[in-house]
């Protein structure tokens, strides 16, 4: 059985409030970085601020599931990750994550943190189906959730004005028999037989 928190170049770490807060605090003061995530007006919070808050969330025990993301060496903090059951009857949850500086975009870190909260939404939760909303213009985003095995199921057109131009928001989908075809179809590329699979 590997290990549930650690991926092929992160690991997932508990969230702590003191240290998200800081590192929130420089991230925010790049407003692409927010305008990527969310559709709020990008805030400049203080860290205390921002530690309540968290802390607030984090309250929200048995439905919200938070990480932190570090590279697999080092101690360096570069994003969080997050499952929002919104249904155990019917086995649904949100996902959101977010990768700080732009210095760590686009190097792996992201689809990997999302391939492992994919294995604990669905091994270990037993959740049937993970979405996410993602905006049309953060193309690396769409790409990342793909590559995770995410397909976009629907499209809020021009849900979103920024800089004078609309821009729609895409839902994303995967559903827990899709996301166990694409661990057979891995398995085997790593050149494992079905039978051997545990
Ligand atoms: C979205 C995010 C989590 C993705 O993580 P990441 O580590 O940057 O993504 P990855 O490196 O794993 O994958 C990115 C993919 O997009 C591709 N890509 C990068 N820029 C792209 C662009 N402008 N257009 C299309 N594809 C792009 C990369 O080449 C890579 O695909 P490949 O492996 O096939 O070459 C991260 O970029 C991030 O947090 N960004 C800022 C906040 C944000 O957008 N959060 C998500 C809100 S929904």
């Amino acid at each position: 059985m590997g290990n549930l928190f650690r991926g092929e170049l992160i690991r997932l770490a508990a969230m702590d409030a003191e240290k998200m807060s800081k590192a929130w605090e420089h991230w925010n003061r790049d407003a692409l970085f927010r305008r990527l995530l969310d559709n709020e007006p990008p805030t400049l919070w203080s860290a205390r601020k921002i530690q309540q808050w968290i802390e607030k969330e984090l309250e929200r025990g048995d439905q919200r599931f938070s990480f932190s993301i570090y590279p697999l060496e080092g101690e360096r903090l570069i994003g969080f990750v997050e499952l929002n059951v919104t249904n155990w009857q019917h086995g649904n949850a949100w996902v959101g994550i977010g990768i700080g500086n732009r210095e760590d975009w686009g190097k792996g870190y992201g689809t990997d943190a999302m391939r492992l909260v994919l294995r604990y939404a669905f091994d270990e939760l037993g959740l049937y189906r993970v979405t996410l909303g993602v905006f049309s213009y953060n193309q690396r985003a769409i790409r990342s959730y793909q590559k995770a095995g995410f397909v976009v199921e629907g499209r809020e057109r021009g849900a979103l004005s920024r800089d004078g131009e609309r821009s729609d928001m895409l839902v994303m989908g995967i559903l827990r028999p899709e996301w166990e075809a694409q661990q057979g179809a891995m398995y085997k590329a790593a050149g494992g037989r079905d039978e051997d699979r545990n």
